[in-house]
């Protein structure tokens, strides 16, 4: 018979029968064991509890006849080689028979004969589910990892044997879909097998394998009888086969899942008492989600299969088979990537330390020595200033430890202090920071990446420490090589704070100081006249020409962040990048708000129109937090500055800097934030949509991603800056952060680092419900 022939018929064959004299004599006659047997609960096998006179207690097992002796071997040498390099691990001891064997042979009544073998029995209970905490998931998760990391070095020759139970194997499983009566169900099943067979199957001969206990499920623990809460035994090797090692823990977590839990809690408890005994790889953590959903799957199918086989153990075999429907159910309602990103997490490969500094000065004292200190220039955000002390993915937490939900950061990109930017500023900062006058990798790999994701000819970086930096560079080039002296900006704009950029940033000048040689442009807004840019550039060229200008560049904040957030519509750019050229101007997009993939269809804002800028500047979110900023322009641009006067900047590209901007490409990248952003933001825009009909004042949402504006006006219809700063306010009493923006400041601005998921989403839409309720007039 073949081992998989053999599986089918261990589950169909009829379990063995001996009455408890017969085991106790079994026990004396091979064993020389004397006591007192009684029969323990088993489905395929007999089991027998043995106690003997002087208090030891024992386990007889009596296999199914149709078991694989080589199966039953290597169990057992499984649990001896355990023994030996891991005694603490609480397992059953394995008993040699009188003649030194493992296992023995007892022949049946009805003339079968069954192997036997005997091990301690374990004292403990099993556990309940009341007794499952966060602590018990942790404990579960380090004995499932204290298990496999004592099977490492074990081998058999049969593990590899073709066991119905491995995952790896999920897809035999389909022939059992005919099986479910409930479309509902076969759906679901048959929608995570296809999960499976997409995501999973391809990475199995990339994944960590090796033999595998692959049931170490609640009901294969046992937990102190007084102590319910401490786990005190590992029990039924049963299902030990070679396989990939996450499968393993997949198969603990998605049997310990309940229909009350909150699963993806339970998931990453588990992982992160797994992650801390035996660390895993991120390849195993990115299949984990769907290895779940496939296992509840087998769960379900194999019950469903074998009840028809059994049908008078209906009420056994198919109790938990509704319930593992619906946690299937709401396994599949949890977006997948942000489960993986959680796990992620939990094992450290953006792992959050927790240094909290609380500052023992008052609140007040603070206040009062800022403004001595820092004078008028240095304002704050919000009527009632936050002391913000420690910051961890969207949220930022204030003297108190009270959370806020950041929804208006775009600096912390990849969501404050996230660990590998941390890390790998830790650590260049502990090897090396120098100038730029040294060779070095860091910020070669950091210009090939970012300029792998920019049109072939914008081909040269220029590392520098901020945003006005950057723009200042650029005006400096640009300038040059057209040997022009205007620059043409959109109406409310800010590109920095140089004196040449402060300049071009009419959001911070007084009313009426743009100078003669800036001339603005009307942005993209829904009510201006984007649809004719090209009039309105051709007029402010004509009115520069007037005072003697003309155009060295247009710059353009591609996210018109100030102007009240836009996203360039098709033939906006191209109309004004084709009359600035044709007035000798360079053209530049100002990438420093939407860039490195906020607006979520785009990794940067030039890309929603047909042109090619001839400079891209960009900044803010780059390092996470950390100063760096570069300039991207042709081989052309940088010769004729090289030429002319050459550039030094001494920060910028410094190694320390570009590490932190390689770690923020990293996590842009591995955790999807792009693709995150596109799909929050969609989901935020249909629930601002909704709200708005519920508060007129509430008018148009515009922009992209994570990068949205909202507008609000006064119940006469009117832009209102100060409702919009009372609605601004009042959410950051409830501790949701956004902030305003636009001409008339009546635009929320919602710009969140692009770790916001879905969730976030939902606090901020309560929070401004609640805020329009409250502010109302
Ligand atoms: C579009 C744009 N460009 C440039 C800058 C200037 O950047 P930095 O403050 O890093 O000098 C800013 C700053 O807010 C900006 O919004």
């Amino acid at each position: 018979m073949s081992i998989k022939q053999n599986l089918e018929s261990l589950l169909t064959t009829p379990a063995p029968h001996f009455s408890v004299r017969e085991a106790e004599q079994i026990a004396a006659e091979f064993f020389g064991l004397s006591g007192t047997a009684t029969a323990l609960d088993s489905e395929r096998d007999l089991n027998f509890h043995l106690a003997t006179e002087d208090g030891d207690q024992y386990v007889i097992k009596i296999a199914n006849n149709a078991e694989d002796p080589a199966i039953i071997d290597m169990q057992l040498k499984a649990l001896e080689h355990i023994a030996h390099v891991a005694p603490d691990l609480p397992v059953p001891k394995v008993v040699l028979s009188n003649e030194g064997k493992l296992v023995e042979e007892a022949k049946a009544a009805d003339g079968r004969t069954h192997p036997v073998r005997v091990m301690s029995y374990l004292p403990g209970i099993y556990p309940e589910e009341e007794y499952f905490s966060e602590d018990f998931y942790h404990q579960m998760g380090n004995f499932l990892a204290r298990t496999a990391k004592a099977l490492q070095g074990f081998f058999h020759p049969i593990a590899n044997y073709e066991l119905l139970w491995d995952l790896k194997h999920a897809s035999n499983l389909r022939k059992y879909l005919g099986y479910v009566e409930d479309p509902k169900h076969y759906e679901l099943a048959e929608k995570f097998l296809d999960r499976f067979e997409k995501h999973v199957l391809p990475l199995i001969p990339k994944l960590r394998a090796q033999i595998v206990h692959n049931d170490l499920v609640p009901n294969n623990l046992l937990v102190g009888k007084e102590d319910h809460g401490k786990i005190v035994g590992i029990i039924d090797f049963g299902d030990l086969t070679h396989t990939s090692l996450i499968i393993d823990l997949a198969v603990t977590i998605a049997d310990t899942i309940s229909v009350d839990s909150d699963a993806a809690e339970v998931a990453a408890q588990i992982t992160a008492g797994y992650h801390e005994i035996n660390p895993l790889e991120e390849t195993e953590l990115r299949v984990l989600y769907d290895l779940v959903g496939t296992r509840l799957v087998m769960l379900n199918l194999i019950a469903i299969w074998r009840v028809t086989l059994h049908p008078d153990n209906y009420d056994y075999i198919m109790s938990g088979v509704d319930p593992t429907w619906v946690i299937l159910e709401q396994w599949l309602e949890l977006d997948p990537e942000q489960v993986t990103r959680r796990l992620l997490r939990t094992c450290g490969f953006w792992e959050q330390k927790h240094i909290e500094k609380a500052s023992r000065e008052s609140y007040q004292s603070l206040l009062d020595r800022r403004e001595q200190l820092l004078g008028p220039l240095a304002y704050l955000f919000y009527d009632q200033p936050l002391h913000i002390v420690r910051g961890e993915g969207v949220w930022l937490y204030d003297r108190d430890n009270i959370r806020y939900l950041d929804v208006y950061n775009n600096v912390p990109q990849v969501g404050h202090c996230h660990p590998h930017v941390v890390n790998r500023i830790a650590e260049q900062a502990g090897l090396l920071n120098t100038s730029t006058r040294y060779l070095h990798e860091h910020i070669l790999e950091l210009a090939e990446r970012i300029t792998a994701r920019l049109p072939e000819k914008l081909s040269i970086c220029s590392f520098v420490c901020t945003g006005s930096e950057a723009n200042e560079l650029a005006w400096i080039m640009a300038k040059l090589v057209s040997g022009n002296t205007g620059a043409l900006i959109t109406h409310h704009s800010y590109h920095g704070s140089t004196d040449a950029i402060g300049q071009f940033s009419p959001e911070s000048l007084p009313a009426g100081k743009v100078p003669p040689h800036v001339r603005t442009l009307d942005p993209p807004t829904s009510n201006s006249n984007w649809s004719k840019p090209d009039a309105g550039i051709r007029n402010a060229i004509r009115a520069m020409e007037v005072d003697g200008h003309q155009p060295a560049m247009c710059l353009l904040d591609t996210s018109f962040v100030s102007d009240g957030i836009f996203t360039a519509p098709k033939g906006y750019l191209k109309a004004l990048f084709a009359a600035t050229r044709a007035a000798g101007g360079l053209c530049v997009a100002d990438e420093v708000q939407g860039g490195f993939g906020r607006f979520g269809e785009n990794f940067w804002g030039f890309e929603y129109d047909e042109v090619i800028p001839d400079i891209v500047t960009m900044g803010k979110p780059m390092g996470n937090g950390h100063p760096i900023a570069a300039v991207v322009t042709t081989a052309e641009i940088a010769e004729a500055l090289a030429r002319d006067r050459g550039y030094f900047n001494t920060f910028g590209g410094n190694p320390v800097s570009c590490a932190a901007g390689l770690a923020v490409l990293d996590v842009i990248e591995k955790e999807g934030l792009q693709e995150n952003a596109l799909k929050v933001g969609v989901y935020l825009v249909k629930g601002l949509e909704d709200l708005r009909k519920d508060f007129p004042v509430l008018g148009p949402i515009h922009g992209s991603g994570l990068l949205l504006g909202i507008d609000v006006f006064s119940n006469s219809g009117e832009p209102d800056g100060e409702r919009a700063d009372q609605i601004m306010n009042n959410m950051r009493q409830n501790h949701v952060l956004v902030g305003t923006t636009g001409e008339k400041s009546n635009v929320l601005k919602i710009r969140p680092p692009l770790v916001f998921e879905k969730e976030h989403a939902d606090i901020l839409l309560v929070a401004l419900k609640r805020a329009l309720e409250e502010t109302q007039r």
